[in-house]
């Protein structure tokens, strides 16, 4: 029988507690006894119990103290209390003092079982909500975004001062910069943690689906509508909604999303009359909206709206020493994403060959890269001969003559692995190769049989 938790039973009375083991162990739970109070407390210090059965009134160290130990040693470890006829009152104590419930001898065995599954399973979901609420905090807070650099902890600070106001955000900079991470980190850094993060991306839908999609429609207002929704607005009532892309959001639709900044109101689709919401608008955009507004495609008054706060995030190749930091935090994710990749690390002149590329896809492109490479290399540590069949075609041309400014390779190691690049350059053609270098073919076998 799988066991369903480990119990502690405390009585001094030893009939009591080997009254209660036989039932107990039927239903599935260990179950260890202490005969006193200062054995009880003992025991929970040596080893962790699920729950604690306890008789109230005992010689010397009463259940009082042993309910006081046990939640000083864990606040969530359910203690139940057993009390004789007339112990009422320090049995209601012992509740005010965070005893789970108590029973009056003579109880039922089946109310003791019964109490006891309902404490168990409210502490598993217990448990398990706090952990989900710790990651998610994690995985979305200020903890998700990683980076160093003096860019970035500006970033941090004004996250940290922003998350607090009211006021619309708008997210700028390039693609894969961390936008998105970044308006989930306003939110559950913010005073709206505990309400709803709506994210929506005004290019993936088209015109009118994206406007009953924001704002709702009631049944029948068009052909199709044959439920009504809510909308995005509504959804994200007391939270955040994050307009992704939000340049590209149909004139007519900027208008009505103005008309909800100002005074709070939507309006469904079809619908006559409109409901307030309180909702925290973040918009994200790489392009260049003020262009877009000297064009006539976005509205300068909702621009001038968005832009109250706004935060520009830097492309990686201005934060470049991030990269090793990122590159580990890739490695953990990507590892635990694909148990069976051997790869445990990159080489720090695999990693100092990433810091040295242009990374016009920034952050994410770097994230795709590692899982690349998680999948596809065999090697538990990435050497930077592992890694150059996977970097973007551009790297090349940076390569030899940077990464031996960072790596500080020795002349000899720079020319070899010129010469390498060189080979590779001119499609493996080393008779080409030998001619751009000036040199002789023979060189070139020379050189490649020494580096192995
Ligand atoms: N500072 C950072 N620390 C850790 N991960 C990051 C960081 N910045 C970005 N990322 C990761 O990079 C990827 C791209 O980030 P995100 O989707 O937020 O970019 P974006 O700016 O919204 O890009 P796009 O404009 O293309 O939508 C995500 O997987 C994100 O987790
Ligand atoms: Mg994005």
């Amino acid at each position: 029988m799988s066991v369903e938790g480990r119990i502690l039973v405390v009585d001094d009375h030893v009939d009591m507690g080997l009254m209660l083991r036989e039932p107990l162990t039927d239903a599935g739970y260990a179950v260890d006894l202490a005969t006193g109070g200062e054995e009880a407390i003992q025991m929970a210090r040596a080893r962790a119990y699920d729950a604690v059965l306890c008789d109230l009134r005992m010689e010397g160290v009463d259940g009082l103290d042993v309910l006081e130990a046990v939640r000083a040693l864990d606040a969530d470890i359910p203690v139940l209390m057993m009390t004789a006829f007339g112990g009422v009152e320090s049995a209601v104590e012992a509740m005010k003092r965070g005893a789970y419930h108590y029973f009056t001898k003579p109880f039922r065995l089946d109310e003791v079982l019964l109490f006891l599954e309902r404490a168990l399973k409210e502490r598993r979901l217990q448990v398990e909500n706090r952990a989900l609420r710790r990651a998610a905090a994690e995985r979305s807070g200020l903890g998700a975004l990683v980076g160093r650099s003096a860019a970035m902890r500006n970033l941090y600070a004004l996250i940290d001062r922003v998350a607090y106001a009211q006021a619309a955000v708008l997210l700028r900079g390039p693609s894969g910069t961390g936008k998105e991470l970044v308006a989930r980190a306003l939110h559950f850094q913010g005073p709206r943690a505990s309400g709803p993060f709506v994210a929506v991306n005004c290019t993936a839908l088209p015109h009118d689906l994206l406007e009953s999609e924001l704002f709702g429609h009631l049944k029948g207002a068009f052909t199709g509508a044959t439920h009504a929704r809510r909308g995005l607005f509504v959804e994200a009532d007391g939270g955040t909604l994050f307009l992704d892309e939000i340049g590209d959001m149909p004139l007519e639709l900027q208008a009505r999303l103005l008309r909800v900044l100002e005074d709070g109101e939507v309006r469904a689709v079809g619908a006559d009359g409109s409901r307030t919401v309180d909702v925290r608008i973040i918009a994200a955009t790489h392009q260049d909206l003020d262009a877009r507004v000297r064009e006539g495609r976005f509205r300068a008054d909702l621009f001038y709206r968005l832009n109250v706060v706004s935060l520009l995030l830097p492309p990686l190749s201005e934060r470049r020493e991030d990269i090793p930091l990122l590159v580990e935090h890739f490695t953990a994710r990507a590892r635990a994403r694909n148990p069976r990749s051997r790869m445990q690390s990159l080489s720090p002149e695999a990693v100092a060959a990433l810091a040295t590329l242009p990374w016009p896809g920034n952050v994410r492109e770097l994230e795709n890269l590692i899982e690349r490479l998680a999948v596809m290399v065999a090697s538990e540590v990435v050497s930077l001969e592992d890694l150059r069949p996977h970097l973007p075609p551009e790297a090349p041309e940076v390569q030899p003559l940077v990464m031996a400014q960072h790596a500080l390779w020795p002349l000899r190691r720079l020319e070899a692995e010129y010469i390498a690049w060189m080979v590779t350059r001119c499609g493996g053609n080393k008779t080409r190769a030998a001619e751009v270098l000036g040199i002789d073919v023979s060189t070139i076998h020379r050189r490649e049989r020494e580096r192995g």
